[in-house]
């Protein structure tokens, strides 16, 4: 770990998220939705170059009625197997549908997929809160901003950056939904690595911290009863 990532994360700041050595070996840039403006899906783009996603709990995705891609391309006939990927233990994805806030033109722009986040972010606090809401009145699919739903159990159930990411928002004691991109390599066409990740993160004064050193916290998270 460099600098305290969860601080970081807590103050609206990019973090350096890397799952394990034998998973993807692949590092996200990660980021509180609820504070993203378009400078920050700018820097997504730009800079780290694979999906931007959002990564919301389990239960919150249940409230709203939200599913896996899985479950609804189930009985879709031209795929046969649904949802797997074979270098994590769970074997299935996180994805669930891919949206656009009503309020958006085409969806893709920075400023358009800020307007989605931050809705997204929105809704999931007040559908956790109790709050009466409608996730269509708000939202039209398909769109340009995947949806990753946690597993149940988190990173007792499955160990991507979905999960790290969502468990470190609950343990920095704020908003889980978090807005997460692959950091990719210009010159390899590879995942950037590991060493370039932490060099990135160095040398733009981030925080980078790792899917074991996350789950170390989880392991010693105690809550009040
Ligand atoms: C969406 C992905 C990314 O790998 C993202 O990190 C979330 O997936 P996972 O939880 O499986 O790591 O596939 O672009
Ligand atoms: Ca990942
Ligand atoms: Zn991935």
């Amino acid at each position: 770990m460099t600098k305290d990532a969860f601080t970081a994360l807590r103050q609206g700041e990019m973090v350096l998220l890397y799952d394990f050595d034998d998973r993807e070996r692949e590092t996200d840039l990660a980021m509180r939705s609820d504070m993203m403006n378009p400078r920050h899906i700018c820097q997504m783009r730009n800079e780290a170059g694979g999906l931007i996603c959002t990564a919301i709990p389990y239960l919150a995705a249940q409230k709203l009625g939200l599913p896996f891609a899985r479950e609804v391309l189930r009985n879709c006939a031209m795929v046969e197997k649904l949802g797997d990927i074979p270098y994590d233990p769970s074997n299935n994805s996180s994805f669930s549908l891919w949206v656009n806030h009503r309020d958006t033109f085409t969806g893709i722009t920075d400023r358009d997929r800020t307007k989605t986040v931050n809705a997204i972010s929105e809704i999931v606090q007040n559908v956790l809160n109790g709050k009466q809401v409608s996730f269509k009145e708000q939202f039209r699919t398909p769109g340009h901003m995947p949806i990753l739903i946690a597993a149940e159990n988190l990173l007792s159930q499955r160990h991507g950056q979905t999960e790290l990411s969502v468990a470190m928002a609950e343990m920095a004691g704020i908003p889980q939904t978090i807005t997460i991109c692959e950091m990719l390599d210009d010159e390899s066409g590879n995942a950037l690595s590991k060493e370039d990740a932490i060099r990135y993160a160095k040398q733009h004064d981030l925080a980078f911290i790792e899917g074991s050193e996350v789950l170390d916290q989880w392991e010693h998270v105690t809550y009040p009863a």
